[in-house]
């Protein structure tokens, strides 16, 4: 009688303590959330158990970022392009139905840009401008913000990315944090963030990165940095698609990628292009030949297969074209 009164009173408590422990568990997990931004120190963790990997949407041909706006799978770096060039081939792009311009300060050509889509005539809410903050403004992030609004004079800026790590780059992103609450920014990012770089910094802010803009092609491929990023529902870009300026020949001249180019009856650029796509790669080559811009828009209307995609796989080397 006395070692049933014991077992019943045992099982009574271990009820209770799995019942605490589920109940503490929960409620936990939804005050990490708030208003849709994760307010907790155990940020990755909790995100990676989401597992909100892209979604690329081939239809719509775009791609809904954590922030809940569309961005474009598709767009127009412009890198090295100032001045005339700029415009025309913003110009250009728009007229070939590229709706997704990628700036930065960095590039100096934001005021050539904002008045090249002023220009366009098609509405504001139909372009997606990304700029970024260089790591020289962090210091004083706000008059650096205010710049970025003057310069490319559209209303809003669509995103808004550090351009690279740097001192201070916490409070920087703080200040857009803000911007973010008056409207005047809509989605936040990085820019050169790998795995060691986000898990130190996502911790310290409050708004998720809506997208991470990294060096990406066949010759350097994160095929570890990808997945992670998507593990946390942040959309990943590449730039150098193509191995930037200078590369661009050995790449687009690879046998394997020329093969694969023949099988579809396309270009090693479309291949490239779609390779990236396929793994879930917003697409942002930069050109300012208004043929290759439109040659680059086109790359919905073939896949990759499988095999197809393994080959380009193994093309990686680890080798990076530029020093960040
Ligand atoms: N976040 C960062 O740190 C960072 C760093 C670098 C770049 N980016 C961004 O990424 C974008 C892309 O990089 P990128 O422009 O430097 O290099 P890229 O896109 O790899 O290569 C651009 C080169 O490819 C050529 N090209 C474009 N389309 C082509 C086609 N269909 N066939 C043959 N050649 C073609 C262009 O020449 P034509 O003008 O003759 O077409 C240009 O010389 C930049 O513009 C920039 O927006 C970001």
């Amino acid at each position: 009688m006395k070692k049933k009164i014991i077992y019943i009173v045992l099982a009574i408590v271990i009820v209770l303590i799995i019942g605490f422990g589920v109940y503490f568990l929960l409620n936990g997990k939804e005050k990490q959330k708030e208003n849709g931004k994760v307010v907790n120190e155990n940020i990755i963790n909790e995100l990676e158990k989401e597992e909100n990997i892209a979604n690329f949407n081939f239809e719509t041909k775009s791609v809904k970022l954590n922030s809940g706006y569309e961005m474009p799978l598709n767009g127009l770096g412009t890198y090295s392009l100032t001045g005339d060039t700029c415009y025309n081939a913003v110009s250009s792009a728009l007229k070939s139905g590229v709706r997704l311009i990628d700036t930065a300060y960095m590039y100096g050509n934001e005021e050539e840009i904002g008045e090249s889509i002023r220009d366009s005539g098609i509405p504001r809410e139909e372009i997606f401008v990304i700029t970024k903050l260089y790591p020289s403004q962090f210091d004083n992030p706000k008059e650096a913000i205010e710049l970025a609004l003057k310069k490319l004079d559209i209303g809003y800026i669509d995103m808004m990315l550090l351009h690279h790590p740097g001192t201070n780059d916490v409070s920087a992103y703080k200040e857009m944090e803000k911007y973010v609450e008056s409207g005047k920014i809509r989605s936040l990012g990085l820019s050169n963030w790998y795995v060691e770089e986000l898990n130190d910094f996502l911790p310290k802010i409050n708004i998720i990165p809506a997208l991470v803009q990294n060096e990406i092609h066949p010759y350097y491929q994160e095929n570890d940095v990808i997945p992670f990023i998507q593990s946390l529902g942040i959309v990943v870009q590449g730039w150098y698609p193509f191995g930037g300026r200078g590369h661009t020949s050995e790449l687009l001249n690879n046998e394997t990628i020329v093969k694969i180019a023949n099988n579809h009856n396309v270009s090693s650029a479309q291949v490239i292009l779609r390779w990236n796509l396929q793994k879930g790669v917003v697409v942002i080559p930069g050109s300012s030949n208004p043929d290759h811009i439109k040659e680059n828009t086109d790359i919905y209307g073939f896949e990759l297969t499988e095999e197809e995609m393994q080959e380009i796989n193994a093309l990686d080397r680890n080798e990076k074209h530029d020093w960040y």
